[in-house]
């Protein structure tokens, strides 16, 4: 796996991912694992008053929209007036529920990242966007990583999930259907919605990093809304630059966890033969969730 060819075939099929651009991380201090020294005194006093802003814009946005445990644990993370250290994160995380931080240049091949999952090593990149990339950024950079994805980390549930989900990704490798799983994990982790007493909630990393998609994929009449089905997520295309026409939504993390313990083996089979579904369809048998009305009270609490 960590021989020159392999990595030089992730270069490759990136470059034509992204229509022959280069990646923007610095790689060439990356270690077997992909993984560098987060050199924190490196960023600049602007980088840092960047994130302090991209923070303010979004924590102002939680209340009423992100799910409890994101806030919570975002809150005990001090990380509102600078780029966080990961290692300080890391010690709490790990304190948690055994989960590490580890700093790397951007993207990382497939398995790479599926083996750091798979030992609860959740991947940072290290570089921040530029500030006209305030609203909107193409590959993931510190703020969404952190920002979007760290907080759920200290839930154990969905902790034991992710490490799961990095199991069941080499194990997709091997069956050849890592599109069904990169699926599925776009609409649960990454633009995911979740129920709760006051209502529906956001816990996706994509929507709750983004200023816009944070309100939209909660009230917005036009986006369907549906009870996560695993079989049907795996089949359903999706949208990487634009906000999403689905959203797929769980009861509590129990509800994510139960439903993905299955082993996928025989559902990979059959999924070969099934046709995609469009990111707009809507099956005779479901319901399309009604968007959520924000109360007065859930509206005003931002601050
Ligand atoms: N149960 C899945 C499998 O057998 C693995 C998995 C777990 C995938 C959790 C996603 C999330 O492949
Ligand atoms: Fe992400």
């Amino acid at each position: 796996m960590d021989t020159a060819a392999d990595h030089a075939d992730f270069f490759k099929t990136l470059e034509e991912k992204s229509d022959g651009g280069k990646l923007r991380g610095d790689y060439d201090r990356a270690d077997a694992r992909y993984v560098v020294e987060q050199e924190w005194a490196g960023y600049t006093a602007q980088q840092h008053a960047l994130w302090r802003r991209l923070y303010q814009r979004q924590a102002r946005l939680l209340p009423g929209r992100a799910c409890e445990v994101f806030i919570d644990s975002l809150a005990k993370l001090d990380a509102a007036e600078s780029i966080p250290r990961f290692d300080r994160t890391t010690e709490a995380l790990f304190k948690a529920t055994g989960w590490q931080l580890v700093a790397v240049p951007g993207l990382i091949p497939d398995q790479v990242f599926f083996e750091h999952l798979a030992a609860r090593r959740f991947p940072v990149t290290v570089w921040l966007r530029e500030p006209q990339e305030f609203d909107y950024i193409v590959e993931p950079d510190v703020f969404h990583d952190f920002f979007g994805h760290v907080p759920l980390l200290f839930h154990p549930v969905f902790a034991e999930h992710l490490q799961e989900y990095g199991k069941g990704g080499l194990k997709a490798l091997r069956h050849d259907a890592l599109k069904y799983l990169a699926r599925l994990y776009w609409y649960t982790v990454e633009f995911g919605l979740i129920e709760s007493r006051q209502g529906l909630r956001a816990y996706g990393a994509g929507i709750l990093s983004s200023g816009g998609e944070i309100e939209y994929c909660l009230s917005d009449p036009r986006p369907r809304r549906i009870l996560l089905d695993v079989e049907r997520v795996m089949r359903t295309q999706y949208k990487i630059d634009s906000y999403q026409e689905t959203y797929f939504v769980i009861r509590d993390f129990q509800h994510l966890f139960a439903a993905t313990e299955p082993d996928f083996s025989p559902i990979y089979e059959c999924l070969d033969a099934l046709p995609a579904l469009a990111t707009d369809s809507l099956l005779e048998t479901e319901t399309n969730l009604p968007p959520h009305v924000a109360t007065a009270q859930l509206s005003s609490t931002g601050g």
